[in-house]
């Protein structure tokens, strides 16, 4: 993406040879033009013929056009819903708010959209091994695909603060778990070293092939609003794989003729892992690593691989960077679980970030805005315990469900249920 170097499909390679730089996939503009339209891709809505019954594989044009279809790994992800909900618009202060689900694909995660990529990319390869570093969801979805694809999958765990559910997910699917006494951001330099010697297929998002995966949230997104192109899209920022792809893929759709704009973005950090965030506020001048803590446990890393496509999507859509606070992330996460949606807490800097970007006028109540909830509730089911059950350190939860307890007996029980309790919005 630095130098313009050109490197074929089937090489082996994750960072430039020439400078250093991340890679980007590079499709033939010519070719789209010629073969993409909205009524090809509405056509296939529904289809049960693979790979294009995937919400990823229904753009297979735009994603990775001449892989044969006989050897996609897909599950199928993707087509996940876009829910219109008035209450939590209301709560955030906007007229008009969509939350796309991610958390609703296979393994509960945006990193399938991702992985079927990454792992079709193996495959291409004819690579036998697979490895991550992960917070949890990239290794849980990696494991998932392995399994699926007949590969073996090799997930380093950081050795403290991974919820449950991923760990649980990694170790069902058979993957080869290491918890390794580092944090995610060494854990990354390990596994791309301990890969070069080896010989296994790196897929963290520094995998360009995981990127065009992912970039299909854009698609769809707009699909779903019948190819109408919301003001906003906001989304939590991590290792930033997520804002590096819809950056590319809404520049793509643009070009292509498919959209008239672009929507701006928003990406939201949690405000102790937030190196994004500070460079923003330094005009993009600085850069620093920062050693990251955060109760989103997903979104824990302090010097996320993808920060210049970050940027570069930043630039391309006019876009802003927000933080919130561990308490914010909580309570907005138990209003989206409240509304019956749910998510995972890192999902839930969206709902936070989107209120505090409206309060600080950069975004009117009359934009339409989609946010983006990246996995889901039952990922961290200990997170929404310790809330609800006021066990956070540090945090006091403003919306706790209490958990009753009763003895078994009917005058018990109607002390209890006799009179509504008042419910919060
Ligand atoms: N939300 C969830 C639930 C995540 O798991 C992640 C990243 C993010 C948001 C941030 O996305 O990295 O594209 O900016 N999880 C990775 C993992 C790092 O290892 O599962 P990003």
């Amino acid at each position: 993406m630095d130098c313009g170097e050109q490197y074929p499909v089937d090489k082996i390679i994750y960072a430039c040879e020439k400078c250093g730089g991340l890679l980007d996939v590079q499709h033939d503009t010519d070719y789209l033009n010629k073969t993409v339209n909205k009524a090809l891709f509405d056509q296939r809505l529904g289809t049960f013929e693979a790979p294009y019954n995937s919400g990823v594989w229904r753009y297979k044009e735009m994603i990775y056009p001449d892989v044969p279809n006989d050897i996609v790994v897909s599950r199928p992800e993707g087509n996940t819903n876009l829910y219109r909900n008035a209450k939590l618009a209301a709560w955030a202060g906007v007229e008009t708010l969509y939350l796309k689900h991610e958390g609703e694909n296979p393994t509960g995660s945006f990193k399938d959209r991702g992985m079927t990529g990454g792992v079709t990319q193996a495959r291409v390869l004819g690579i036998e091994r697979v490895a991550c570093a992960s917070t949890g969801n990239t290794s849980a979805s990696l494991a998932a695909y392995a399994a699926w694809a007949g590969l073996e999958g090799i997930v380093f765990f950081q050795n403290k603060q991974i919820a449950l559910g991923k760990l649980a997910q990694a170790i069902a699917y058979g993957a080869t778990g290491i918890q390794v006494d580092a944090d995610f951001d060494r854990n990354l330099e390990l596994v791309r070293e301990i890969a070069d010697r080896l010989g296994i297929y790196v897929l963290n998002s520094i995998n360009p092939f995981r990127l065009e995966g992912q970039k299909s949230i854009m698609i769809e997104v707009i699909q779903q609003l019948r190819w109408q192109v919301p003001d906003w899209i906001v989304v939590p920022g991590g290792n930033l794989g997520n804002s590096s792809a819809f950056g590319k893929g809404l520049h793509e759709l643009y070009d292509i003729g498919l959209i008239d704009r672009l929507p701006r973005m928003a990406i939201i950090q949690a405000d102790g892992a937030n190196p994004l965030y500070r460079s923003y506020k330094s005009g993009f001048r600085e850069y620093e690593p920062v050693h990251a803590e955060t109760v989103a446990t997903a979104i824990k890393i302090g010097n996320p691989v993808n920060y210049k496509k970050a940027v570069r999507s930043l630039k391309w859509t006019d876009g802003v960077v927000e933080e919130v606070s561990d308490q914010e992330i909580m309570d907005a996460k138990a209003l989206i679980d409240r509304q019956g949606i749910g998510c995972e807490p890192a999902s839930a800097c969206t709902l936070a970030g989107l209120q505090k970007l409206v309060r600080s006028g950069i975004i009117k109540p009359r934009e339409t805005v989609v946010g983006i909830l990246t996995g889901h509730v039952l990922k961290d089911a200990d997170a929404v315990i310790d809330y609800h059950s006021n066990q956070l350190e540090g945090i006091h939860p403003q919306y706790a469900n209490k958990l009753h307890q009763s003895e078994a007996t009917i005058e018990a029980l109607s002390a209890i249920l006799g009179v509504p309790e008042a419910t919060p919005a």
